[in-house]
């Protein structure tokens, strides 16, 4: 495992798009595993502006994002979909047919876990699958937990998780209490895992992750496992 602490949430963007563009340009139908959430932020103004300068082309690229709160359509604006169209998709030269965002709104959830676990592998796997981390170890939303689940799955959001991300909805109460994820193993078998964190509280759970026990109760620790993590850290 990298571990590469950088002075600024900039160097740090600069770094993680670089890995990135890559993975890109090397493969240019590669499948992008995406996080949301303010770290990637960065990041993804990055790749826009890579792809406006014709330096990278995401038109044979396909995406997998991590994740969905249960309930919220693509339309809303605080669902990850929006985010990812937001942020991302609508900026850069990917076709948007090729994007790809659990459902939130499938009232067959079972179903909804089945199809995206099925769709992972159709692809063929993850070439780079982007991670933040949450205050309390989580990676996608894989809370903590007795065991590490392998499919994508519907989980019970933690409060702590449900307090950090209050500051996306008008009110705490707003944030959907359950979210479906990939599990770790369309995180464990993507080819390539970059994880991005930034702040001061972030470092603790960061250095458990890298090198405390592996162990469920703080699910990025299963990223010790992976043969190939980069994590960029900033302070900033
Ligand atoms: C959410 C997302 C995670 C993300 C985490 C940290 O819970 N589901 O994928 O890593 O937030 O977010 P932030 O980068 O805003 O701290």
């Amino acid at each position: 495992m990298k571990f590469i602490k950088v002075e600024s949430y900039d160097i740090l963007s600069e770094k993680a798009a670089e890995i990135i563009a890559d993975v890109v340009k090397n493969k240019p139908d590669c499948v992008l595993g995406l996080a949301t959430g303010s770290s990637p932020l960065g990041t993804y103004a990055k790749l826009v502006e890579m792809n406006k300068a014709g330096e990278i082309d995401f038109s044979a690229a396909k995406s997998v994002n991590l994740d969905e709160y249960l309930g919220l359509d693509g339309e809303c604006d605080q669902s990850y979909r929006y985010f990812m169209d937001t942020n991302l998709f609508s900026k850069i030269n990917i076709d948007r047919k090729n994007t790809n965002v659990p459902s939130g709104i499938n009232p067959d959830t079972e179903a909804e876990c089945r199809r995206y676990e099925e769709l992972i592998d159709s692809l063929g796997g993850i070439d780079i699958q982007l991670l933040g981390i949450g205050l309390d170890g989580h990676i996608g939303f894989n809370e903590p937990d007795s065991v590490f689940t392998g499919p994508t799955h519907i989980v019970d959001l933690d409060e702590s998780t449900i307090a950090a991300n209050a500051r996306f909805f008008e009110s705490e109460k707003d944030v959907p209490k359950k979210a479906i994820t990939m599990g770790m193993r369309g995180i464990m078998q993507a080819k390539k895992v970059l994880l991005i964190a930034n702040g001061k509280k972030k470092l603790e759970v960061v250095e458990k992750a890298i090198y405390g026990s592996i162990t469920p109760a703080l699910p990025a620790s299963i990223l010790q496992l992976h043969p190939d993590v980069t994590v960029i850290y900033s302070e900033n």
